[in-house]
């Protein structure tokens, strides 16, 4: 982390009073804590979230203020900067939310989300990065980097182990060590270490019994202690249960829901118990120098100010990103008898059906909601790029309820029912519901069908939304909703060439359509240039080149969360699945799944060869392998390959998944053009955590080194011998 002039912090902090100390350490709005204006202390104003920054809000409640000067830049969810597995696209979405940050006058954005995808079912995946920790590692390090490029503090969130929204605020998580260290730590380690992320947010959830946000194991004795960790540590918001362990803690910020500032944990009872002596003003010193080391490190403070990026919002260069890694995020799930692209020459006619081709995403989703300054559908994508004289015709396929429309019914249905039980009369209503929706839902359908039956060229688009993946509740299945699995199998029965397009911010079940349908195409929430892009990609102006960066499952109960852990308990939850998460756990199984982690499609083809691994010489008890293989675009179009190199233990004291993913890198090549990649390997590639030695050790003997273009399409494979490392060291 960036040294700072620790006496300026002295001397400031000799002067503040307890008062203004207190003040400093708890949120004073919604969004801001405390400042000390006659010592030029500001408060630090912070802002949601990973999309964009979000609208403004009263300072003591959650009404919309309704300004329209806090429009902004929609950007790619961190599920699809994670698609693109781009280092350079996600330093660059990551400057575009800094500058943004700043411009709206923010110290700190509370974005990137992390957490590992646990579960497809988790509210929240689409925040976050990948199922894989590896990824994430290499991910969060650009995008922390980015943001903070604006005097902007990142806030990496939610540590830890907060992998599902059921019961979030009490849950209760236990997680063996190792899988700790090896799966849902790494990323937070990473992104201090690497990314020098000025802040961290302390998760809602509890771990082994401690709330994370006051936790001692986890802010103390691992993240200030083991990691050396001196940013702030601001707790989620209304994660705080208890003045006295809140204020020992090495929690630095209480923030909170409510109005009511003076009555937080760290505000007027914590200077109660100071006063009576029952807690240390020391406590409450050392998260004043943590915040004031970060305002330092932010240019926050005095003749620094001068220095502070200024940064701006909805610039048109902003846009130019937000399109690239929106065009680099969209996957080809199938392509059968290169379905895709669709020639636009000669093309006359178009039928879009689906809601998901009209439908805008922005303003969903929990604090991740965007006021979009514009975002355009895949309707309106494709209308744009095709021009006056192609006759695209839409229908909507199926229909979604809108809330509206849900409130209505229940007001009306609760005034005539006041005999019955509430839980009752939520039951005859949902029903009722029910019953209304379907009527709607045939009636489309059958228009839909009509259109698909009556045209050459038809997209469906169909997903998800924020109905769904939204913070707060977990999905109950993979299933898409309103009906989409009847329509997809109608529109196909009639028209088979029909190219599915799936916009989600999680996988689906797709048992049911995807042998059938020849392309399926996949996007996650692209952000307000998402509609562009799946057009660009549709019609061929840009060859796809996203992968997954989590495993698709046919369905929820073949994930390990829920086939050998727990996943949406209230109370309590055990990741019993251990260190087998994602692929680690589909491959080491052989199950059978949609489509792998690392898959992704191209209109070219990409020929794998001259695998050459070298082991040179150990020193400072770290391994040095490199690993070069050259990649050739074999096709007819310019385009990008993922090479994934992934790493097999042949043999080990301990169970370890049958591969892991340690390196990748992303080749741009024309056609015929080859690339020799340089991939190399340290001691990380090899190790495990050793609960014995409680560290990370590799084992000597012999590993495979794996390349490929998915976890199961792999295309080079070499067997080396590597030399152990004496256990217990860094
Ligand atoms: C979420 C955080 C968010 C915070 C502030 C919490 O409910 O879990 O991710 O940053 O609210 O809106």
């Amino acid at each position: 982390m960036k040294k700072v002039d620790e006496t300026r912090i002295d001397d400031l902090l000799s002067q503040l009073t307890l008062e203004e100390k207190i003040n400093m350490i708890h949120g004073v709005g919604l969004f801001q804590s405390g400042g000390v204006p006659r010592l030029g202390i500001p408060p630090l104003k912070m802002s949601d979230g990973p999309m964009g920054v979000r609208k403004d809000f009263a300072n003591d409640s959650w009404i919309n203020i309704g300004t329209t000067d806090d429009y902004v830049s929609y950007l790619p969810s961190n599920s699809a900067v994670a698609s693109t597995w781009s280092r350079d696209l996600a330093y660059i979405t990551g400057m575009v939310l800094g500058a943004e940050a700043r411009g709206r006058g923010k110290d700190v954005i509370l974005a990137p989300g992390i957490n590992i995808k646990r579960s497809p079912l988790c509210g929240r995946n689409f925040e976050y990065i990948s199922e894989d920790p590896r990824l994430v590692e290499e991910l969060v390090v650009p995008l922390v980097k980015g943001i903070q490029e604006y005097d902007v503090a990142a806030c990496v969130k939610h540590l830890a182990a907060n992998n599902q929204e059921t019961d979030r605020l009490e849950v209760d998580t236990f997680v063996d060590e190792r899988t700790l260290r090896e799966i849902y730590y790494p990323g937070f380690k990473a992104a201090i270490d690497k990314g020098e992320s000025h802040s961290i947010m302390g998760a809602y959830n509890k771990l082994y019994g401690e709330y994370c946000s006051h936790s001692k194991t986890l802010l103390t004795k691992i993240l200030r202690d083991e990691w050396g960790y001196d940013g702030a540590v601001i707790s989620d918001w209304g994660a705080v249960h208890d003045t006295k362990e809140a204020a020992e803690s090495d929690l630095d910020i209480e923030m909170s829901v409510t109005g009511n500032f003076d009555n937080y944990y760290m505000a007027n009872p914590l200077l109660e118990a100071v006063r009576k002596g029952e807690i240390k003003e020391e406590c409450i010193d050392k998260k004043i120098r943590n915040i004031l080391r970060t305002m330092l490190r932010l240019n926050m403070l005095g003749e620094d100010r001068k220095n502070r990026a200024r940064g701006t919002y909805n610039a048109p260069l902003h846009r130019e990103a937000i399109l690239e890694c929106a065009e680099e995020s969209i996957i080809l799930l199938k392509n059968d008898d290169n379905r895709l692209p669709i020639h636009k020459d000669g093309l006359k006619t178009l039928a879009i059906i689906g809601q998901n081709g009209e439908r805008l995403h922005s303003g969903g989703g929990g604090s991740a909601e965007i006021k979009a300054l514009y975002e355009i559908s895949p309707l309106l994508g494709m209308k744009m790029l095709l021009g006056g004289d192609v006759d695209v015709k839409y229908a909507k396929g199926y229909y979604v309820p809108s809330k509206e429309e849900k409130k209505i019914n229940w007001q009306k249905d609760s005034l005539k029912k006041n005999n019955i039980s509430k839980e009752e009369e939520e039951r005859l209503i949902a029903l009722r519901l029910e019953e209304e929706i379907k009527g709607r839902q045939e009636e489309l359908l059958r228009e839909a069908v009509t259109l698909a039956k009556e045209n050459k060229e038809v997209i469906l688009v169909v997903g998800l939304d924020h109905e769904h993946d939204v913070e707060g509740k977990d999905r109950k299945d993979m299933k898409l909703p309103y009906g989409q699995d009847k329509l997809i199998n109608e529109v196909l029965a009639v028209n088979p060439d029909t190219i599915v397009v799936v916009i989600a911010g999680s996988p689906v079940e797709m048992g049911s359509w995807a042998d059938r349908a020849k392309a399926i195409v996949w996007s996650y929430y692209a952000g307000m240039e998402g509609g562009r892009a799946l057009a660009k990609v549709i019609f061929g102006d840009v060859n796809p080149s996203g992968k997954l960066a989590e495993t698709f499952p046919k369905n929820h109960m073949d994930s390990p969360a829920h086939k050998l852990g727990e996943f949406g308990n209230y109370g309590k939850v055990t990741y019993n699945e251990g260190v087998y998460v994602g692929y680690r756990y589909f491959d080491s199984y052989d199950i059978d799944v949609e489509f792998p982690f690392g898959h992704g499609l191209s209109y070219t083809t990409f020929a794998y060869s001259n695998l050459t691994v070298t082991v040179d010489e150990a020193c400072n008890d770290d391994i040095d392998v490199r690993v070069q293989a050259t990649i050739k675009n074999t096709g007819t179009s310019y385009g990008a390959e993922v090479v994934q190199v992934y790493v097999s233990d042949k043999e080990a004291s301990v169970q370890r998944p049958i591969h892991e993913l340690k390196d990748f890198t992303k080749v741009y090549l024309k056609p015929g053009e080859e690339e020799t990649v340089n991939i190399i390997l340290n001691k990380n590639s090899f190790s495990f955590f050793d609960v014995e030695s409680h560290s990370f050790v590799v084992e000597a003997g012999e590993f495979e080194i794996q390349i490929g273009s998915s976890s199961r399409d792999i295309r080079l494979k070499e067997t080396i011998s590597v030399p152990g490392t004496v256990p217990g060291t860094k």
